[in-house]
Formats: structure tokens, C-alpha cells, sequence
């Protein structure tokens, strides 16, 4: 099996190519990435010797490149996104780009190649928010509330009148918020973690009272991993751990584990449009192909703070350079 995946060197995608070399050692692996700023190859330094994995640095817009690329792949996995919501706040064109423009020229591609299956990395967040008691099934309506979450739905659209117009096989997953090792620290857990760490004020935003469904990204990696051999060709499958917690009980746990003391919390104005709470139902998953997350939050929590710790160079490495205009230009004046 030879498998083209788009957005590798990212945080999920690097943990999937990790997982596919450890348990399919005759699988062939391709990593097609652009290396934007949420792209590190570091994230694969331990696997790039490998002699089934291979490097092809481009962009998912450039059909000529992919086209080159993706010759004799079975399956595409499309990770390959531009994945942050106060980014797509800024500005939605680079998102309109990769995740619309780009899934589109990939699934063309894919077509002429002849590829057996299309995998489209969705999000939960294409459902919006979700009322207490209420849980997201993969019938629930698309009502995406933050640029980046319409740009997935729009991807997701093209996905489904893909396999409608043209017959293609095409699989799509909605996974809840991921975390663990290497997640690049703009996002909510990585960033307290190595700003707690180094003793920076904790930005949280408006009550911190806002809820996500916390999912190991090992977890997300045997989901996928089931999705793309046993999933039904044009069906969608959530992903999620029933693990809802509000922003505040997670901040307070990393503390907890780092032996830092809560007064490093502070409330910063909130985000526009900020979801109050994701919760996903995994049943479908669950019973159709049989997987479950195996990971507890504590357990997981406690690998991905002790992960942080002992990275220290990967930490410094990312939080430099742009990062630390990112991180004025979004908190200075918060
Ligand atoms: P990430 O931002 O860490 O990585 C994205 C990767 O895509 C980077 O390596 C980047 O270089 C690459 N990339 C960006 N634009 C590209 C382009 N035009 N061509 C080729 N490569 C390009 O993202 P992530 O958190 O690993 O998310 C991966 C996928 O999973 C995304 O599609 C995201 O929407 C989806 N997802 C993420 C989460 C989460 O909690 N992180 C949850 C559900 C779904
Ligand atoms: P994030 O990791 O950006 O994921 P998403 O918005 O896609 O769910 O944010 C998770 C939650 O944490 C969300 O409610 C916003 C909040 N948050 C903060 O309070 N402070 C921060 O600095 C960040 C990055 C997020």
C-alpha cells in the first residue's frame, strides 16, 4: 500500500506517519507538505531514515507538484490545513486557499491518478457550537461560526460532491480537539504548558468557561487508521472521547502537574465569535468499526505536560522567530 499524505510535518499528521511506519512496517508513506509555519520536520527526525518514508516538499494548491507527487498512491490522506481559528480571525484568505482551494486540486488530482480512496481530515467545528446536553452526530447540521471552520465545511462540501458526481471513494473524519506531543503552541494546551513552564501569565480567554472534548492524538491516529481501512465510502465518522472539559479545569490540571500555582491565570479579552462548547458523539465509530479511546484525560494530560518538559529544544525552537510576533501581535494589546 502506498499512501500519500498532505500536511505531514504538522501535529496530527506527523503522529499518523509515526503510527502507520510502527504498525504497517510495509506500507509506504509519503509526507507532502508545504512547511508553513505550523509545518517542522523535527516532528518526523526520529523516522526520516526510514526506507518507506519519503519527503516531497509542496503546496496542495500547485497541481503540477501534487500531480508529480501522488503518481502510484493507493490512498490520499488530506491533514494538509491552515488549522488555527484566531489566525483565520486575522485573515481567512490563506484559509480559503489551502483547506477549500487546495482539497479541490488534491481530489482532482487524486481522480486523474486513479487513487482507490480520498481521506478528508475534517473537524468537529464544522457543526458550531453545541448546546448544553445537546451532542454532535454526523447527521447534526454544518453551521460554521469562525473562518477557518466555514473554510473546513466548504472542503468538506467538495469532498461529498465529489464522491456524488464522480463515484469516488471518499471517507471523512470530524475528530474533537486533539492534544499531545508536538502540537505547535499557539493552541490552547501547548501554550500554557510552556508558558506556565517559564512563569508567563496563562492568557485565558473571556470566563474560560468554554467546553471542548479533549482527544489524545494517539486515539485520533488509530481512528484515522480505522476510517481509511474499514470505513464506508461516502459516510462521515466523528471522533471524540467523551472527555468535555472547560478550558479552566484543563489549565488548572497542567498547573497542577507542573507544580505551578493558579495565580498565573489571567482573564484576556475573549475571542470573536467563540464557540461555547464542542461535545462530539463517537457511537458511529464506536460500534461500526470498533474503536474506542483508550487514553483517560489525566493519563493523557500528565504524557503530553511531561512530553513538553523534556522537549525543551523543540519547545525553544518554535516559540521563536515568528512565534514571538505571533504571540505580541495576538496578546500584547488583549
Ligand atoms: P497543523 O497546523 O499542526 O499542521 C498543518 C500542516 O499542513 C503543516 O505541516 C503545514 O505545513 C501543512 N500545510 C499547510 N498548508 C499547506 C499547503 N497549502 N500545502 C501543503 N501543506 C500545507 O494542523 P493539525 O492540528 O495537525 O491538523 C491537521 C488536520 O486535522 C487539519 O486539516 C485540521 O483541520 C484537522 N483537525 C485538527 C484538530 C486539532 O485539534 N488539531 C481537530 C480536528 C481536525
Ligand atoms: P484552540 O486550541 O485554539 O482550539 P479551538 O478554538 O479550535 O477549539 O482553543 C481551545 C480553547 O481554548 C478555545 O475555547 C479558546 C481557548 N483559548 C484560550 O482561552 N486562550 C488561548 O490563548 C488559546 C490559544 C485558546
Amino acid at each position: 500500500m502506498r499512501l500519500f499524505i498532505t500536511g505531514g510535518a504538522g501535529f496530527i499528521g506527523s503522529n499518523f506517519i509515526r503510527h502507520l511506519l510502527k504498525q504497517y512496517p510495509d506500507y509506504k508513506v509519503i509526507n507532502f507538505d508545504k512547511l508553513t509555519y505550523a509545518g517542522n520536520l523535527d516532528n518526523l527526525r526520529d523516522v526520516a531514515d526510514n526506507s518507506k518514508y519519503s519527503f516531497i516538499r509542496g503546496d496542495i494548491c500547485d497541481r503540477q507538484a501534487v500531480d508529480e507527487a501522488i503518481k502510484g498512491a493507493d490512498v490520499v490522506i488530506n491533514f494538509a490545513a491552515e488549522s488555527h481559528v484566531d489566525r483565520s480571525i486575522e485573515g481567512a484568505n490563506e484559509f480559503i486557499k489551502t483547506n477549500v482551494l487546495g482539497t479541490q486540486t488534491l481530489l482532482d488530482a487524486a481522480r486523474t491518478a486513479h487513487v482507490y480512496r480520498f481521506m478528508q481530515i475534517s473537524t468537529d467545528e464544522v457543526m458550531g457550537s453545541c448546546e448544553a446536553n445537546e451532542y454532535f452526530t454526523e447527521s447534526s447540521p454544518l453551521r460554521p461560526n469562525s473562518p477557518y471552520a466555514a473554510s473546513k465545511t466548504a472542503a468538506e462540501h467538495f469532498v461529498r460532491a465529489a464522491h456524488i458526481t464522480f463515484g469516488m471513494d471518499v471517507v471523512t473524519t470530524r475528530a474533537s480537539n486533539n492534544y499531545g506531543p508536538y502540537q505547535f503552541p499557539e493552541k490552547l494546551i501547548p501554550l500554557m504548558i510552556t508558558n506556565a513552564v517559564e512563569d508567563q501569565a496563562l492568557p485565558v480567554y473571556g470566563d474560560g468557561k468554554n467546553v471542548r472534548d479533549w482527544l489524545y492524538v494517539e486515539d485520533c491516529c488509530r481512528a484515522i487508521d480505522a476510517v481509511m481501512h474499514k470505513g464506508r465510502s461516502g459516510e462521515v465518522y466523528n471522533i471524540g472521547s467523551r472527555a468535555e472539559k472547560t478550558n479552566l479545569e484543563v489549565i488548572t490540571t497542567l498547573l497542577d502537574l507542573l507544580g505551578k500555582p493558579h495565580s498565573l491565570i489571567t482573564y484576556v479579552k475573549d475571542r470573536l465569535g467563540h464557540d461555547r462548547r464542542y461535545a462530539t458523539d463517537p457511537t458511529k465509530i464506536e460500534q461500526e468499526l470498533g474503536w474506542q479511546a483508550q487514553e483517560s484525560f489525566e493519563s493523557g494530560m500528565e504524557k503530553t505536560v511531561r512530553w513538553y518538559q523534556s522537549h525543551t529544544k523543540w519547545v525553544a525552537r518554535t516559540r521563536s522567530g515568528d512565534y514571538i510576533k505571533y504571540y505580541e501581535r495576538m496578546y500584547s494589546s488583549r
